[in-house]
């Protein structure tokens, strides 16, 4: 290469910021992007979504296939029996206090099973996976309920999937049908999405041949910042600023202005449309429309409108899964710690996948510190 085409290059540097568009390995766990917009085991998530309820997807992605009736009978039995928690992981919760961020208590709670549940032999990583789905609602909730008004909930229910489990135990009642379909759906989008942050996250410390529950902390606390999971808490912030479509349009131009992100919109992978936006923006119009919703359906359309037309940016799964749950009556500090109860059988997939052949996973970087220099000592300082 001539001088002169070389200096034309990007600098390595900004070429591999954030190592955007790099391949950093081979999944066969989903397909994200380009000819297969979004793809589970090469099944799209389309059909997941409509077809699918959020067990046979869990079970997809951590077992490799669909399962049959006799074996999602089976797995959802298995996941049923699990859901009660430890009377000492009860005692931990108890002691979180109210204004902890609930995912830092998904974070702990899941830390400290990997003590008193230790990954071993006869525990191995396919019941620790179980067990993890299973507990996760009640995690949640239990620590919410304890937290918000000092009331100690029964953590199992006679809901039957994960999606309506968490529900159940939130409101402490059965709630409609069409919420546990609308969960399921959520959950479904949300289980997995190729080497994201916090999966990678994941990978890299299986990678060291750390332990599961040590993969899934750190996926955590990857996940719970705004520009990754905790991005749907951000956008419901942003729509509930908003009165009117009007209002939200002028805020958004200003915001526009001062060069600040806009949460729930953009995407590291898809340039044009995240394709999980189609079915979850479906969603929250129809429960917008149960719910007799005048503001915040309009609101999110003006500001999806004007993201587009002034910056070619759309909305990431994350913008209107926060109209979504609020019209479910989900409180927005869960949110997030929804994705992880959804995001755990991707992880759970990866981690698995990542050992079985695994190599450390241990980058080198560009140095662009001093030049060599001698040591000045102490006193010459
Ligand atoms: C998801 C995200 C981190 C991807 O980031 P990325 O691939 O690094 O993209 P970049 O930050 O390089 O964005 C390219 C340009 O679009 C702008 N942009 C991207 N997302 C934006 C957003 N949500 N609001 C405003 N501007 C945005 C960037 O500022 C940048 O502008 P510039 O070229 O003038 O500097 C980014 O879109 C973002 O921060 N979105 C908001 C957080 C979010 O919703 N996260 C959930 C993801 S599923």
């Amino acid at each position: 290469m001539s001088i002169d085409a070389a200096q034309k290059q990007p600098s390595p540097k900004k070429k591999t910021g954030g190592l955007a568009g790099i391949t950093a390995g081979e999944t066969e766990i989903s397909a994200a992007g380009g000819a297969h917009n979004l793809e589970y085991r090469g099944y799209s998530i389309y059909d997941l979504a409509e077809h699918a309820e959020f067990e046979e997807v869990a079970y997809l992605l951590t077992r490799g296939e669909l399962p049959n009736e006799e074996q999602l009978r089976a797995y959802r039995s298995r996941l049923i029996a699990q859901r009660d928690l430890p009377q000492s992981l009860k005692e931990v919760l108890e002691r979180i206090p109210a204004n902890a961020h609930p995912m830092d208590v998904m974070r702990t709670a899941t830390s400290f099973l990997g003590n008193i549940e230790q990954e071993t032999g006869t525990h191995d990583e396919d019941a620790v996976t179980d067990r993890l789905i299973a507990t996760y609602p009640a995690i949640l909730v239990y620590w919410w309920h304890f937290s918000q008004n000092g009331k100690r909930i029964e953590c199992t229910t006679d809901t039957q999937s994960v999606g309506g489990h968490f529900l159940t135990l939130l409101h402490q009642k059965h709630r409609e049908d069409s919420h546990k379909k609308a969960m399921d759906i959520s959950l479904i989008l949300y289980a997995e999405h190729e080497f994201n942050a916090s999966t990678f996250t994941a990978r890299v410390i299986t990678s060291t041949m750390s332990d599961f529950y040590s993969a899934v902390t750190g996926a955590i606390g990857a996940l719970r910042g705004p520009l990754h999971g905790g991005a749907n808490e951000a956008a419901m912030a942003l729509i509930s600023r908003f009165s009117t479509p009007e209002d939200a349009v002028a805020g958004v131009k200003e915001m526009m202005a001062a060069k600040q992100l806009v949460m729930g919109f953009g995407h590291r992978v898809y340039s044009e449309a995240d394709p999980r936006n189609r079915v979850i923006k479906k969603l929250a119009k129809k429960l917008a429309d149960n719910v007799g919703d005048t503001k915040l359906y309009p609101v999110s359309e003006a500001i999806e409108n004007l993201m587009w037309k002034e910056k070619k940016l759309f909305p990431n799964l994350d913008f209107y899964s926060a109209s979504t749950y609020h019209f479910m009556g989900i409180p927005t500090p869960l949110f997030t710690p929804i994705f992880v109860m959804s995001r755990i059988t991707g992880w759970a997939a990866h981690i698995m996948e990542q050992r079985t052949n695994n190599k450390l996973i241990r980058p080198s970087a560009d140095y662009t510190g001093p030049a060599t220099r001698p040591y000045i000592p102490l006193e010459k300082r």
